[in-house]
């Protein structure tokens, strides 16, 4: 049976359309657009496809630390050079505590984007509000973040792993903005997807190498982190977070975006 990271794409791929097509500003030329830890575009490039399909000029900022990931977005970016030629694109590498404490406050934009990022906000209420308050009426703060599953297990009893993980589930975020941003309006679209992830356990697999990075929040984790710890945190992962179907381990992903649109 094939269960895979595809039907997530597709999920993405769709939402972003949807999520685009609500956006109700004053122009319908020129936007601004803020992604925070994007990695290496993958989810980006479905908001950007969206994008590209109704605005003429779109000035894109990326605020990501990590260089490795960002070299294949630019790498992605070429390889869309035609599609996205509307598109200008402006990265800043480091953090976005840094990117705020450092002057970003005072930039605009009309949509941010923090997907599978949230998790690294070092004052998660200050940076919502940070962030609420960058955008116009009509805005949008776009949060997608991990909500229920195998992943969230595995978050929630870091402190069994060495490994330091940053996690706040979406349940929190929902509530923190109800709490400080008790006027504002809130859509939430819910995935779930089931992940095979046998070849997590094959130390030789590209793509299990990559699943383990992101849920791991470390590039390169099986190589930059020692032994013992990978192998605890892949036992941890294989008992209490999955399951098995005949040959295959499997996990549910459940992932949350929760749009807040600026009143
Ligand atoms: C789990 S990945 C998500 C990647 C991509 N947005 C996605 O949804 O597939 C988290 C990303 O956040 C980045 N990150 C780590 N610390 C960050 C920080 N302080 N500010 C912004 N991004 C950060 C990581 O480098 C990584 O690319």
């Amino acid at each position: 049976m094939n269960y895979g990271m595809k039907g997530r794409e597709l999920r993405y791929k769709e939402d972003a359309k949807k999520t685009i097509d609500k956006l109700q500003l004053a122009s319908y030329n020129e936007i601004y657009i803020l992604s925070i830890g994007a990695s290496n575009g993958d989810a980006d490039q479905h908001f950007i496809n969206a994008l590209v399909d109704k605005y003429t000029a779109i000035h894109y900022t990326v605020v990501e630390p990590a260089t490795g990931p960002l070299d294949d977005f630019k790498r992605l970016i070429e390889s869309n050079q035609e599609r996205w030629s509307g598109v200008k694109f402006s990265f800043h590498v480091q953090g976005i505590n840094e990117y705020l404490e450092g002057g970003g406050t005072s930039d605009k934009y009309d949509v941010i984007l923090a997907c599978h990022s949230a998790y690294h906000f070092h004052d998660v209420v200050n940076t919502l509000c940070c962030l609420y308050d960058m955008l116009p009426q009509n805005g949008m703060l776009f949060i997608r973040i991990e909500t229920d599953g195998g992943l969230e297990v595995y978050f929630e009893h870091s402190e069994q792993l060495d490994i330091p993980l940053y996690f706040i589930p979406g349940k929190e975020i929902k509530r923190l903005i109800q709490l400080h941003m008790p006027a504002t309006k809130i859509d939430v679209i819910t995935g779930a997807t089931t992940v095979n992830v046998t070849r997590c356990f094959d130390k030789d697999s590209i793509y299990g190498n990559n699943i383990l990075d992101f849920m791991n929040q470390i590039v390169d984790v099986r190589h930059s982190r020692p032994p013992d710890e990978v192998e605890k945190c892949l036992k941890f992962f294989r008992e209490q977070c999955c399951y098995e179907k005949g040959d295959d381990v499997l996990f549910d992903y459940i992932d949350e975006d929760i749009i807040i649109w600026k009143k």
